[in-house]
């Protein structure tokens, strides 16, 4: 079997290592997406793992298709009968990028008519009436290459189910944990987030350093439709409770605002990680151990502060990187000018956009070993 996962654009390489750590046979990688073989077992066990993924999609079929007909002769020919109970309420959402079929309202109707055909035809069936669990296909089709797909994750994975509580600017979860291992950042030597608002870079520091997966704490579309055995996706939600050890070095978060620290503390709980936690402003970050892994969000936009608070908090936060000589750090930032800002000429830039905001994560190799 084939899936598609999907994370933001820039972290491939990262989704692209933990489909191999997971055993998953990476096939092809392109922008913000990921397609490897695997079991059905393997549908759940990326779900439950893959901690910079958003979704991940089961690919039932593909083509090229130049015309409507050719479409819907396409999605007609797969046997949804077989994956697919009378009841299903079918979701169908369509994109379409640099190809010739481009409508995506005609996309969509024209899948879904092919499908409840599909039905009509092999089951004798004459009206479906939607009242079951979620199938949401959809139909991506990119440079004329189609995909037939199916959602296996329903909510999106970034949505871990710890977060409760967030503040103006929260990361998403996936993006926090795709960021800490770009860092290289699993679970060797203490953390540290300064800036930590809700907590979510810190708790994904936690969860990675102890080993803990990203989805046991909810459910996932797949669980529902009775194709993996119910004692099968138990057993493998054991033993991933299983692989859960102790962190080995601090996981520090402090921000120096009360009720950011308030919620980051609720969220840990929910998570089932520890933090060290304080309240505390980032000029009085002292007394740090002698080597870690700092990453962190600066606050950007009109949501966070003025200009002058952000030139600032840059100020600040250079001189204590200056003092983090035994420390690899990644900071992200919406200014395309935070090297010059904390006058650190950074080893490496990455752009990423977070919600629809340009962001650039700047990292730091330690510049002495502890
Ligand atoms: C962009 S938010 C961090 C969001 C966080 N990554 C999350 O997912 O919730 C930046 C945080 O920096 C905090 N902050 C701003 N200036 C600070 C300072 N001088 N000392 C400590 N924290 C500060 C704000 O209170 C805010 O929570």
């Amino acid at each position: 079997m084939k899936y598609l996962a999907t994370t933001s654009f820039g972290m491939e390489g990262v989704l692209k290592n933990e489909c191999i750590l997971q055993g998953f046979n990476v096939e092809q990688v392109d922008m913000g997406r990921v397609i490897f073989s695997g079991s059905l077992k393997d549908m759940l066990l990326a779900n439950l793992t893959l901690r910079s993924a958003e979704r991940v999609f089961w690919i039932l079929d593909e083509a090229r298709p130049m015309s409507f007909d050719e479409l819907y002769d396409f999605v007609l020919a797969y046997p949804f009968e077989d994956i697919m109970p009378a009841k299903a309420q079918i979701i169908v959402n369509a994109k379409s990028y640099r190809s010739k079929l481009y409508s995506l309202r005609d996309i969509q109707a024209i899948t879904k008519k092919a499908i409840v055909d599909r039905y009509y035809r092999k089951k004798g069936i004459k009206y479906l009436d939607e009242t079951g669990e979620v199938y949401s296909y959809l139909l991506r089709i990119e440079k004329d290459q189609a995909y037939l797909l199916l959602d296996t994750s329903g909510v999106p994975l970034h949505k871990r189910g710890y977060r409760q509580q967030h503040n103006q600017a929260p990361l998403r979860e996936n993006m926090a944990a795709g960021l800490l291992l770009l860092s290289r950042y699993f679970g060797k030597g203490d953390f540290c987030d300064p800036l930590c608002g809700s907590g979510t870079i810190a708790i994904e520091a936690a969860m990675i350093a102890t080993d803990r997966a990203p989805g046991l704490l909810r459910s996932f579309s797949c669980e529902d439709w009775g194709l993996i055995d119910r004692k099968l996706s138990r057993d493998l939600k054991e033993q991933l409770e299983a692989r859960i050890k102790p962190a080995e070095f601090k996981i520090l978060a402090s921000d120096k605002d009360p009720r950011a620290v308030a919620m980051a503390r609720r969220n840990a709980k929910t998570a089932k990680v520890k933090l060290e936690l304080k309240q505390e402003d980032l000029t009085d970050l002292k007394g740090l151990s002698t080597g870690g892994t700092l990453v962190t969000n600066m606050p950007y936009g009109e949501r966070m502060g003025t200009q002058d608070d952000i030139d600032a908090l840059e100020l600040v936060l250079g001189s204590k990187m200056k003092e983090l000589e035994t420390w690899r750090m990644g900071i992200l930032s919406g200014n395309p000018d935070f090297s010059k800002a904390v006058n650190m000429r950074a080893n490496k830039v990455r752009k990423f956009y977070n919600g629809q905001i340009d962001t650039w994560f700047y990292q730091y190799d330690a510049r002495k070993r502890w």
